[in-house]
């Protein structure tokens, strides 16, 4: 006690007086809902008087209390901070929805998975007589799954490696001159990509020789605090003319939650036209143009990143959906007392392009960054896009998605009280990713049927960071099929597809199998860097298998105390890896080091 009352002096004196409020309010606040709301009080006070000034104690704060490198504090507060300002300048926070949800995002306080019921308006009735879709066992097409490949740009070979940033090797300001461990030439599981590994990937994909290939965000690397305007830009356009230069066939790219500045902002159009993110939607447009052709990339520039694009030479429309309207950790959400059901349209341009394919006979695959399943997409628009899904699931043939750098699914249920294989609609199929900090870089390899363009196979590629061939020349091969890893442990035939009733079988499996349950487990991170899941992880893991809608996973987002216990927890529902380190981080760091 008496160490932090010194303590305390001793902070006041470096940050200043007027800090007073915000550090007895962090001090106050506690495991519950109201101080987390009476802290938001306290930073609204400071921000109504002048957004400068609360970016200045901010960061004081985060430095004095170490609750990060002084010069992620400074770099992600400049940043972000200003967001939060305009929020909590535009909310009630002493009631009120929003202000309770921004406690849920920034430290896994007043938690809710209840919906604010809305009804997508939807332009036409199921049709009576939906189009069968059947297959003619003709042979498969192939198609590629790139994810989440971070390249760093600024990666340095010989810099160190073991830092307490979120990504290492590179030469930051407080490096050591000598490095304890120095980065090797082709990468390291505490940094992002180098190009060498993204262009490694880029050849074997070619040599694959797939029909398309598809990518579902997150060009961008993982120095939060450091990303601007500019390196966005660079990063995103360096990544597209590697594409265009390395891959022959068509490519259907997404945005990723990395793919702003700063990390995780995209705005709604309605109350921010100055800050619409617009510059990341006029440089993919510009960037994708070449690969998905001009009416889809006019679209890209006018539906906040989203477009729809036919297959050529196929009944399949590719439906990119800009995810990050839904994204708990997108602060620039928080700015209404007023619920927004729809962000910037991106739900109903879902629903129409579904439409406008169930009237041309056709079948769409959806492909987007982070999938709704898990507890950082907020309840409202997830329940919402399964609205959408239940209605149009004869059209949808795949959904993909990426974010959480490990090789998943989420299962899509008509009624989720009732998880059963009957009731399987729909599934989401996650890749994994290129970033070594998650595990063995990899990616996906479907097998597409070419009359119902669902996924018969479904087969990880990966490079091995532990060999030590790694750091002379990546080399990649396939690490499992699902069809033949999984297979045989639900009796699935050879016509049929992995559908929404498989993968729902095999969770069936998962549950009294814990061999299988492993093998998945490790699989996860394609065996690199593998958290242990027993016990309640099981359960939990399963649950979230059998959550398409966030309001129906097991997770249990951790509150600023608990968060060094979740560094232990592991399994496969921590999502902290890939919102990167943020606001919600270094506040709950704030929160727990008081
Ligand atoms: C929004 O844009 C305006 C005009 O460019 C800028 O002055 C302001 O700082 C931005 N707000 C935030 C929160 O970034
Ligand atoms: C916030 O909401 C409370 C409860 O409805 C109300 O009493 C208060 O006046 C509101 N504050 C502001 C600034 O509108
Ligand atoms: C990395 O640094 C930490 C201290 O920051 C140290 O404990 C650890 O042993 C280092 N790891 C290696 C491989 O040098
Ligand atoms: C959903 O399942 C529950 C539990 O089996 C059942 O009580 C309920 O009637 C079902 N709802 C519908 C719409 O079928
Ligand atoms: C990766 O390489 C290491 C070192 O050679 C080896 O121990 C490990 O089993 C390999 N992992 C896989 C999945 O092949
Ligand atoms: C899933 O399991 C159910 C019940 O055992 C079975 O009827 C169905 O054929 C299975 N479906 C698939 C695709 O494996
Ligand atoms: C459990 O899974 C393992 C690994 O796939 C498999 O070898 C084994 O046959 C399964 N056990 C049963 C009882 O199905
Ligand atoms: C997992 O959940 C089932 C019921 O769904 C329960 O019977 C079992 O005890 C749970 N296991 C663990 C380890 O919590």
């Amino acid at each position: 006690m008496l160490f932090l009352l010194l303590f305390t002096h001793l902070l006041l004196a470096l940050v200043g007086a007027s800090s007073d409020a915000l550090l007895s309010a962090l001090q106050t606040t506690d495991d519950d809902c109201s101080s987390c709301l009476a802290l938001l009080g306290a930073f609204q006070t400071v921000s109504l008087g002048s957004v400068d000034a609360f970016v200045a104690e901010f960061t004081s704060l985060c430095i004095g209390l170490g609750a990060a490198d002084p010069d992620v504090c400074t770099g992600l507060i400049a940043r972000e901070g200003p967001i939060l300002a305009h929020d909590l300048n535009s909310i009630n926070t002493t009631a009120g929805q929003t202000a309770e949800r921004l406690c849920d995002a920034l430290l896994g306080m007043c938690v809710s998975k209840a919906v604010n019921p809305f009804t997508v308006p939807l332009l036409k009735p199921a049709p009576k007589n939906p189009t069968v879709f059947s297959s003619r066992g003709r042979p498969t097409f192939r198609v590629v799954h790139l994810s989440d490949v971070h390249i760093d740009r600024f990666y340095t070979v010989g810099s160190e490696a073991n830092c307490t940033k979120s990504i290492c090797c590179r030469d930051f300001d407080d490096s050591p001159a000598v490095p304890t461990v120095p980065a090797g030439p082709n990468g390291n599981s505490h940094c992002d990509s180098t190009v060498n590994l993204a262009d490694s990937m880029l050849a074997e994909v070619e040599r694959l020789n797939p029909t398309f290939t598809i990518f579902t965000g997150d060009v961008v690397e993982g120095a939060t605090w450091i990303v601007d305007q500019t390196e966005v830009t660079n990063d995103l356009a360096a990544f597209n003319a590697e594409l265009a230069a390395k891959l022959t066939g068509p490519i259907f790219p997404s945005l990723g939650n990395h793919d702003s500045a700063p990390v995780n902002a995209f705005a709604r159009t309605t109350t921010n036209t100055a800050n619409n993110s617009q510059f990341v939607y006029d440089t993919q447009s510009a960037g994708w143009e070449q690969f998905i052709g001009p009416g889809p990339a006019a679209q890209v520039d006018h539906i906040s990143g989203s477009y729809v694009a036919q297959v050529p030479g196929m009944k399949l429309r590719i439906i990119a959906v800009n995810t990050q309207l839904w994204y708990k950790q997108n602060f620039w959400l928080y700015d209404s007392d007023t619920p927004q059901p729809d962000p910037n349209g991106i739900i109903a341009f879902l629903a129409e392009a579904l439409q406008a394919t169930e009237d041309a006979g056709e079948r769409a695959w959806v492909i987007g960054h982070i999938p709704l399943g898990k507890e950082d997409t907020l309840p409202d628009q997830s329940n919402y896009y399964d609205q959408v899904l239940q209605r149009y699931k004869n059209t949808i043939a795949g959904q993909f998605f990426g974010h959480s750098h490990k090789d998943q699914f989420e299962i899509a249920y008509s009624n989720y009280s009732e998880q059963i294989a009957a009731n399987a609609v729909g599934v989401g199929l996650i890749g994994p990713a290129l970033t070594p900090t998650s595990g063995n870089p990899a990616f996906k390899v479907y097998d597409i049927d070419p009359d119902t363009f669902e996924v018969m196979d479904s087969s990880v590629f990966f490079t091995n960071i532990s060999d030590p061939s790694f750091q002379i020349s990546p080399t990649w091969g396939r690490f499992y099929s699902a069809r033949e890893t999984y297979g045989p442990l639900v009796g699935l035939q050879p016509h049929e597809p992995l559908s929404p009733a498989f993968w729902h079988n095999l969770t069936d499996v998962f549950m009294t199998n814990d061999t299988a349950f492993q093998m998945f487990n490790t699989f996860l991170s394609r065996a690199g860097d593998v958290t242990p899941c027993a016990g309640d992880c099981v359960n939990t893991t399963i649950c979230d298998m059998r959550a398409f809608r966030s309001e129906n996973n097991c997770d249990v987002p951790a509150t600023g105390f608990s968060l060094r216990r979740r560094a232990v927890s592991g399994g496969a529902h921590d999502s902290d890896e890939c919102e990167g380190v943020g606001l919600a981080h270094i506040l709950s760091q704030m929160v727990s080091s008081v």
